[in-house]
């Protein structure tokens, strides 16, 4: 059994004051104990946050890191900078950052290696263009990803990592894929994930993302291969993100 997992990406959205009024928004609700709750805020959010949920079970997470531990990398953030405010999960390859910051499948893997090394949980993040899907090229695309991000990655490993399926195309548009589309995509990569690690590939959590909202997040939901949402938009209204979880 995947345990469900609803995780906010707010972006570079939230001050710290804003932060933890969204927090303690979603505090005041009454959330779905038997799914997984992440919220992955901005670097300078993260400590104030992580006192704000300690007595929660809502989970820490941040939106990218960098591969190394230190070093001259002006404006990076180390895994071990995480690790120190108790960051359970980050954000790996997100679509944004592969646009607009050069993000490449071995940029990404060596974040997944890093990640595992500090038990910091990837969300691992990958998805294919409009252009890629109008020319049926979306499986060929998200294959070569999945491949390059768990390249050398050990099988004892990978059931800390979580995969969230993100069609380019559907991320902040209001478009969703449709849920079949998405159920499709995401049994092919858990076939893909099976052909690299075998059985245990039936345990790693697969989400769906882009446009993901209270409206539609119950037929997603429903659907047998999926098992979450990362959600942007919604998940920065404590009212939204609280029926997301409770889908
Ligand atoms: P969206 O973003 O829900 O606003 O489409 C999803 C994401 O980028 O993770």
């Amino acid at each position: 059994m995947r345990t469900p997992i609803i995780a906010g990406n707010w972006k570079m959205n939230k001050n710290i004051k804003e932060s933890l009024e969204l927090v303690n928004g979603i505090k005041e609700n009454n959330l779905a104990k038997d799914v997984e709750k992440v919220i992955c805020v901005p670097f300078t959010d993260l400590k104030d946050v992580k006192a704000a949920i300690k007595d929660t079970d809502i989970k820490l997470g941040a939106q990218n890191m960098h591969f190394e531990e230190s070093g001259a990398y002006t404006g990076e953030i180390s895994p071990l900078m995480l690790k120190e405010i108790g960051v359970d999960y980050v954000i790996i390859g997100h679509s944004e950052r592969r646009q607009y910051f050069n993000e490449t499948d071995e940029t990404v893997n060596k974040k997944m290696k890093t990640a595992i090394k500090h038990s910091i949980k990837p969300i691992l993040c990958v998805g294919e263009t409009l252009e890629q899907r109008e020319s049926n090229k979306e499986k060929e695309i998200v294959k070569t990803q999945i491949e390059g991000a768990f390249k050398d990655i050990k099988v004892e490993d990978v059931e800390n990592v979580v995969v969230a399926y993100e069609p380019i195309w559907a991320i902040g548009t209001g478009k969703t894929a449709s849920s079949n589309d998405a159920e499709d995509m995401i049994s092919f990569i858990r076939e893909t994930l099976n052909s690299l690690y075998g059985d245990v590939s039936e345990n790693i959590r697969i989400q769906y993302g882009g446009s993901v909202k209270p409206a539609n997040v119950k037929e997603l939901m429903a659907k047998k291969e999926i098992d979450g949402a990362l959600v942007g938009g919604a998940s920065l209204k404590a009212g939204d993100f609280t029926k997301l979880v409770n889908f």
